[in-house]
């Protein structure tokens, strides 16, 4: 048997309750070389500057065969696969429509709407004493609130939760059943696909005053989108939007229930749920790791030259937990003062959906501390999903004593 290395051990789902320590291991080799030639970068200063460098390629197109998996890239590549200056082109065409600066501000119009869906699902848990927050709270917001910006009919929002399930599903580490994973994911993938081409087509003909619509619909001096790259993006935010959220939420009370005298503070509190949710991007991160990057020349960093056309992956949670750019950086500190994380990225791909994100969990949570009396973790650890990419538990099982 061969020795896993520490990067394996992370992929290991055995690891995934905690990968913290494997992570710290990764450090003490900020570019780490693995055997299939993939370069692992785990400190925040390489990270950071690899995410501005544009000699590394998200274009997946790039790499060779046994490429990474990574959740975010489809067949058709969406903005979030493509480099400049087509990633910029289609990127600004989508933020325009999305919040400030350039539109009335979509995102805070949402928040009532979000506050309300909130509201629903936390009544939801009330004459019981068991709840999965999973299943009743961090999965169903983010999703009502992602298909309410796109314009997705609400009765075909279980669809969207199998579809992308499956897509995050079978990601994971290992060759043994790859090829079957990946059709598997090509599957969801394609039915997500023909969904949206069709709800793109109705809104060609009868616009509303949804996302699809007005991405189909718009002209202008950056031009305009065609049928397949408006799929692509809501393919892309469908996916990005509601997969990462819902781990934010469900490791936020983790990690609040795990230290019931910081939940006692934001209940007493709540003005500190806007840096609690920074740290927890820091301590808890929902994207582990950015992977699908590529060297388009030969890059040094340090010691270490990565040769062109290597595959890199960026361990945005390694970066985070740096004791080298924040002091204590195991500790979960509730009000933390100039939080810079890696939770979102940086660069041009900076993520697109931070303020959306924010403010759903920022809601959830509130809610959920101010409503929800006596809350107790039924299983620490609690189940995770396999992924090691987007990580987070499966289930959340708390007791409780009731809803306020
Ligand atoms: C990009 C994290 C929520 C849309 C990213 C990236 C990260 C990230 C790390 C960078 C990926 C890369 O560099 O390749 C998160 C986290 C979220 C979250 C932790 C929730 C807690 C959202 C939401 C949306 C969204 C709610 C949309 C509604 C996107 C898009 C990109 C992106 C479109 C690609 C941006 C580009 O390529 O220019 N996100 N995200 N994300 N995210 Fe998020």
């Amino acid at each position: 048997m061969t020795s896993q290395s520490v990067f394996e051990r992370i992929l290991d789902p055995a690891h995934r309750a905690d990968p913290y320590p494997l992570f710290g291991e990764l450090r003490e080799t900020p570019v780490a070389r693995q055997d299939d030639g993939t370069y692992v970068v785990s400190t925040y200063r390489e990270i950071v500057a690899l995410l501005h460098d544009p000699r590394v390629s998200s274009d997946r197109r790039n790499l060779g065969a046994g490429s990474a998996d990574d959740p975010f890239h489809d067949r058709t590549p969406s903005f979030i696969g493509l480099d400049p200056p087509e990633h910029d082109r289609l990127r600004h065409l989508t933020m325009r429509h999305f919040g400030p600066p350039h539109s009335p501000g979509m995102i805070d119009g949402l928040r009532p709407q979000m506050l309300a869906i909130t509201t629903e699902l936390i009544d939801g848990m009330a004459g019981r004493r068991r709840a999965d927050i999973v299943d009743e709270v961090a999965y169903p917001l983010p999703v009502a609130v992602i298909c309410r910006l796109l314009g997705v009919p609400q009765e075909d929002e279980p669809r969207f939760h199998a579809w992308a399930d499956q897509v995050i599903e079978t990601l994971g580490p290992g060759e043994e059943d790859r090829a079957e994973r990946e059709r598997a994911r090509e599957a969801a993938v394609l039915e997500l696909e023909r969904y949206l081409g069709g709800l793109t087509d109705d809104r060609r003909r009868r616009p509303g005053d949804d996302m699809i619509s007005r991405l189909i619909t718009y002209q202008g001096p950056d031009g305009a989108m065609t049928r397949q790259d408006v799929v692509a993006t809501a393919v892309l935010l469908l996916i990005a939007g509601h997969e990462t959220t819902i781990n934010l939420i469900a490791n936020g009370m983790l990690t609040l229930l795990r230290q019931p005298d910081l939940l006692e503070r934001l209940r007493d509190d709540p003005g500190l749920v806007i840096p609690a949710v920074e740290e927890l991007l820091r301590y808890e991160p929902p994207v582990q790791l950015v992977s699908s990057r590529v060297a388009l020349d030969d890059i040094t960093l340090g010691d270490t030259t990565i040769p062109a056309g290597s595959p890199i992956v960026l361990a945005l949670a390694a970066g985070s937990r740096d004791p080298s750019h924040v002091s204590d950086p195991d500790r979960f500190v509730l009000d933390r003062p100039g939080n810079e994380h890696l939770g979102f990225g940086g660069g041009v791909h900076y993520c697109f959906g931070a303020p959306l994100a924010r403010l759903e969990t920022q809601i959830a949570l509130t809610e959920l501390v101010r409503r929800v009396r006596g809350p107790r973790l039924v299983d620490d650890p609690p189940p995770y999903r396999p992924s090691p990419i987007l990580r987070g538990p499966r289930h959340l099982l708390i007791d409780y004593d009731g809803v306020a």
